[in-house]
């Protein structure tokens, strides 16, 4: 744990521990002569509020969440947990925390990783701006503390509740696959993410697509020397955008976005070469929807297209006493939990509106109340 500690210092002596003009009441660089200071001023600085701070101040997109992996795994061990920092490629590392015993009833999870670019901490009346504020750093926050007090009133014991923060949720999932490999079992899942301190009902899935056209250049003035790739896949999207797709009674319709459109090389020659990328969010019947892709596009000369992700969408736990629930229209990590889950729940503070915007932020007493709805939903599944 040494070389754990110096790394932390270094990082937090960065990022953390430079509060600047706002003002931390802890002196940092008199307090941090050694390890057991740095451990007591970890414990020292547990607030709720100082926590999400330092998660918030820490950068973590996707890809280089190394620095806050270490950082909430030295925090839960200076409050007596068990932490395995598991490996997941590179410098990468989840972090899976328990009271003892690893196999428990139930997963708190949520993922560390933001998306692009970093935005500082800032205070400004009730909300806590901040890359990570609210997606999902509010969530591992107020995780974090729902378990340190349940344990602490001895409402859970050993084998109850386990935390897993993930890496890599904002690309593609790959910390949440990876904890298959860690050869534990859980029975329930309470997903941390922005849904307003409601229930989500479930989620879309998502179809990415990508379309290509090879047509043949030529002096616009002789375009029967050409084959335009424009007039190939205009009509082509327009097939799709007119179609239907399926409809699902909770989540609502299946949407299709053409999120990129590139082609030609100028307007006075016939374009060569055009593609697009489309996303399609999946209330229902994922299968259908790439079946009506294929029946559109099938066949048309010149033009390829191949999915390159996809998941299904997702259908949640959502009636529990106390509780309103929420539509999203979000993906999350819950497809990549390779287990079988007898039930999941998807909650959190803060909205996904705001999330992965410049101005994302958090309501401070949102991270306070959704202390208590993890509490409750623990007690829940629990009782
Ligand atoms: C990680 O951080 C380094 C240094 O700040 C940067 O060069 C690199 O592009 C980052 N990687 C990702 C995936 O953001
Ligand atoms: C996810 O992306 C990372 C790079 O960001 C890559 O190294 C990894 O193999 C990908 N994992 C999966 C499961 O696609
Ligand atoms: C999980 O099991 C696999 C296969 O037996 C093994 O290779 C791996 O090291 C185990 N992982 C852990 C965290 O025990
Ligand atoms: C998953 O769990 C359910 C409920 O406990 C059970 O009925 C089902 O057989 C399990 N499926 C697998 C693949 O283990």
């Amino acid at each position: 744990m040494k070389l754990l500690v110096l790394f932390v210092s270094v990082v937090l002596g960065q990022h953390v521990f430079n509060h600047g003009p706002s003002g931390d009441s802890v002196e940092p660089k008199a307090a941090l002569e050694s390890d057991s200071d740095l451990k007591d001023y970890i414990i020292g600085s547990s607030s709720l509020i100082d926590f999400h701070r330092k998660l918030v101040e820490i950068p973590s997109v996707s890809g280089n969440e190394s620095a806050v992996a270490h950082y909430v795994s030295l925090f839960l061990e200076s409050h007596g947990l068990t932490v395995e920092l598991q490996s997941v490629e590179g410098n990468r590392y989840n972090v899976y925390a328990y009271d003892g015993q690893r196999d428990n009833k139930i997963v708190l999870t949520s993922h560390i990783d933001t998306v692009p670019p970093f935005l500082p901490y800032a205070v400004e009346g009730t909300k806590i701006y901040g890359r990570g504020s609210c997606d999902a750093k509010g969530s591992v926050a107020s995780q974090v503390f729902s378990y340190l007090s349940l344990r602490k009133q001895g409402t859970i014991k050993p084998g109850d509740v386990a935390l897993l923060f993930v890496v890599g949720e904002e690309v593609n999932g790959t910390g949440m696959l990876k904890t298959a490999e860690l050869n534990t079992t859980w029975q329930i899942g309470i997903f941390g993410e922005p849904t307003e301190l409601k229930l989500g009902v479930g989620h879309k899935g998502m179809l990415s697509t990508q379309i290509e056209v090879f047509g043949k250049n030529a002096h616009s003035g002789y375009p029967e020397l050409g084959i335009s790739a424009t007039e190939i896949i205009i009509p082509a999207l327009n097939e799709l955008l007119n179609a239907e797709y399926p409809y699902h009674d909770l989540l609502g319709p299946t949407t299709l976005n053409v999120g990129m459109l590139n082609a030609g090389v100028a307007a006075n020659v016939i374009p060569p070469h055009a593609s697009a990328r489309l996303a399609f969010r999946v209330a229902t019947d994922l299968e259908k929807v790439k079946a009506t892709v294929a029946a559109k596009l099938d066949g048309i000369d010149h033009l390829k297209y191949t999915f390159d992700f996809e998941s299904t969408p997702q259908y949640l736990q959502y009636q529990v006493p106390g509780f309103e629930s929420i539509v999203l229209a979000y993906s999350t990590d819950i497809p990549n939990l390779h287990q079988n889950l007898t039930k999941r729940f998807l909650y959190g503070p803060g909205t996904i509106h705001v999330a992965h915007s410049d101005h994302e932020y958090i309501e401070s007493q949102d991270l306070v109340d959704a202390i208590g709805g993890y509490e409750r939903l623990i007690k829940y599944n629990l009782a």
